[in-house]
């Protein structure tokens, strides 16, 4: 139909690719390699290891950008207490743009980060080391809000994760100090979370930002994207998935029902992924870690049985289907959190790689090309406008 003349004269080639299967929108060096946790955000943000020097800047940048706005107390008492927290988290880390007008391109000029320029670069700094730092303590009033808790001011001289299990308390004891198995746990989880390529937030992070907008909307895009169950609300919904499987002997059952398209299998899968997820690996090890302290968690044995029908079956077997990295809601279930509290678990560690691969596209010669997928039309041509009163 004439109509669909301009997809297919378009200057360059157009195919229907549905949800980005085979499309790269970017270029990209960011990689990722173990190692410690503020290092790891070091490198993926700036791209080399820092000396000790420019560590200690970075880690103390961070640390000092975590105490939260005053203003951001009264948004946090607006919640409902059965509010899920990354509704919540979201919100918050929204509403910082409200509270840093530097960062918003439209009131500074739309050339506000300029590679070489030292000014534009220190302001991007900035925001960056604002985002990292109150990721956590957001996080954390998220947490404690919903159980009418007064919030804690970040302390001095405990690790990212240990000031971050500091402010939320979240076995609520007096004088808590953080175990250090659940702070070197929390460690490698956050190390194994904090970037995965243009999985969908990291996608909806770059897409928002491609307009220019300021990184708080674009990192909260980011959080509203990773909070859904297919992505990662995963984690939470593993563990509600193996409360409803019950027990060991149910999980026959429950996979029959999963190829019969009834039930929704989560933790398995993968876009890239078509082997099992190394991450998944990492995974078993530290929570044999946690185990050793909590003691073992009573799905785990339903987890296991689930892992070894599922492998053998020929249904996840022919799709290449593996457990990927949303088992670890094992281990945050075994360290105490609320089961609606384990995606905000991994947006905070993910707020590092969102941001590298924002200053990644911020900076990229040629400057920000705004992301405007196109579509392949497939509805009705030419159709008349037919007045209300003579509508059937
Ligand atoms: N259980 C059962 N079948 C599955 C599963 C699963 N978890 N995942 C994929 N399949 C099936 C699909 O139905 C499809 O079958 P078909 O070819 O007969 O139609 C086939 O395997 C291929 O799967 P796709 O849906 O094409 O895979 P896609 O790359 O689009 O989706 C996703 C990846 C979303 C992760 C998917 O595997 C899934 O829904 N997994 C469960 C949710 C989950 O664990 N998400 C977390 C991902 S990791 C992360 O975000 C940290």
């Amino acid at each position: 139909p004439d109509e669909r003349e301009e997809n297919e004269t378009e200057k360059g080639l157009r195919v229907a690719d549905k949800g980005f299967l085979n499309t790269a929108v970017i270029t990209s060096e960011i990689t990722y390699i173990d190692g410690e946790a503020g290092e790891t955000a070091y490198l993926l943000i700036y791209g080399s290891l820092p000396s000790k020097a420019m560590y200690d800047i970075f880690e103390g940048e961070v640390m000092h950008h975590s105490i939260a706005h005053s203003d951001a107390e009264g948004l946090f008492r607006a919640f409902r207490y059965d509010a899920h927290p990354m509704s919540i988290l979201t919100s918050a880390i929204a509403s910082l743009g409200s509270m840093y007008s530097e960062a918003n391109p439209s009131l500074q000029g739309q050339t506000l980060y300029t590679k070489g320029d030292a000014v534009s670069l220190a302001n991007m700094d900035k925001q960056i080391f604002r985002l990292i730092g109150k990721a956590t303590t957001l996080a954390a009033m998220a947490y404690r809000v919903r159980q009418g808790r007064k919030f804690v001011t970040p302390p001095a001289g405990l690790s990212y994760t240990g000031s971050f299990l500091y402010q939320m308390d979240h076995l609520g004891e007096d004088g808590y100090m953080p175990s250090p198995v659940f702070a070197k746990a929390l460690d490698v989880l956050f190390l194994l979370h904090a970037d995965h390529e243009l999985n969908a937030s990291c996608t909806t992070v770059l897409q928002t930002a491609s307009s220019l907008v300021d990184p708080y909307s674009a990192v909260a895009a980011g959080c509203a994207s990773l909070y859904g169950p297919l992505h990662g609300g995963a984690n939470e919904a593993v563990i509600r998935m193996l409360i409803s499987i019950g027990s060991p002997e149910n999980v026959p059952a429950f996979i029959e029902a999963v190829k019969r398209r009834e039930k929704v299998l989560s933790g398995f899968g993968h876009r890239v992924y078509k082997t099992s997820d190394p991450r998944s690996f990492i995974v078993r090890k530290t929570a044999d870690e946690v185990f050793k302290v909590t003691g073992k968690d009573e799905l785990l044995e339903t987890a296991m049985r689930l892992h070894e029908v599922a492998m053998k079956d020929e249904y996840f077997i022919k799709r290449k289907l593996a457990p990927n990295v949303d088992f670890c809601g094992l281990i945050y279930r075994a360290m105490g959190f609320p089961l609606d509290f384990f995606p905000v678990l991994f947006a905070v560690p993910r707020v590092v790689g969102w941001l590298a691969h924002w200053r990644q596209m911020m900076l990229q010669a040629g400057g920000v090309k705004i992301w405007r997928p196109r579509q392949v039309y497939v509805g009705p041509s030419r159709r008349d406008y037919v007045p209300i009163e003579d509508r059937v």
